[in-house]
């Protein structure tokens, strides 16, 4: 068990997964800054309940507002970061929600934790690759951050001067060529069925 846990035992619940109706899952998806994951999640989110799946939303902009609030971009930050959405994301698959997690998720290390988490659980877990090369996230830059990464205004900024492990086996990649966020999001749709 995590730190401080000893003496705390697993409360099972009297409700069997198969009972509540819908199965629930987690999309991870990961990639740069203006790779376009997010609006690829919003996109997946939309057509999931278009579809009668429940799912939710978990972008990391908005966590950051809320349960991981007080978290900056260090190397320890990020993998707390990483984990507790990958916690919630948890809860959300058990509760038979599909949750869709959109987290630059730099280091390979903290992702497999979150799959091996899941895994423990016996839920799926699908990384999906979101591969938009550098290039074109900065040329795109939507909220200005490579220009001030650049100009040395922002300091630690994935892929400018902190690293980003591409994932090596992901259920998915994405790249540009695939289409518009619609498309992709389809992409994703079509593996989780
Ligand atoms: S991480 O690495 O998974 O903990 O990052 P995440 O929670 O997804 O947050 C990424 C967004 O925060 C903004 N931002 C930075 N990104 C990378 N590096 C640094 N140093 C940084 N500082 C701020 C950035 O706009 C990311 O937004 P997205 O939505 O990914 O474009």
């Amino acid at each position: 068990a995590p730190g401080g846990t000893a003496d705390v035992v697993w409360q099972a619940t009297a409700v069997a997964r198969e009972e509540r109706g819908t199965r629930g899952a987690t999309i991870w998806l990961t990639g740069l800054s203006g790779s376009g994951k997010s609006t690829v999640a919003v996109e997946l989110e939309r057509q999931l309940i278009n579809a009668g799946r429940p799912a939710y939303l978990l972008d990391g902009d908005n966590l950051r507002t809320g349960i991981n609030a007080g978290l900056g971009f260090s190397a320890e930050d990020r993998a707390e970061n990483v984990r507790r959405a990958g916690e919630v994301a948890k809860l959300f698959a058990d509760a038979g929600v599909v949750a869709v997690v959109s987290l630059i998720s730099p280091y390979t290390a903290d992702r497999a934790k979150v799959r091996a988490a899941h895994e423990l659980a016996e839920l799926p877990f699908l990384e999906v690759f979101v591969d938009t090369p550098l290039e074109i996230c900065e040329d795109r830059d939507p909220k200005g951050m490579y220009a001030k990464a650049r100009a040395g205004l922002i300091s630690g900024f994935t892929g400018i001067d902190d690293p980003y492990e591409a994932p090596a086996e992901p259920e998915l990649v994405l790249r540009p060529e695939d289409g518009d966020p619609a498309a992709m999001a389809a992409q994703v749709l079509a593996l989780l069925r």
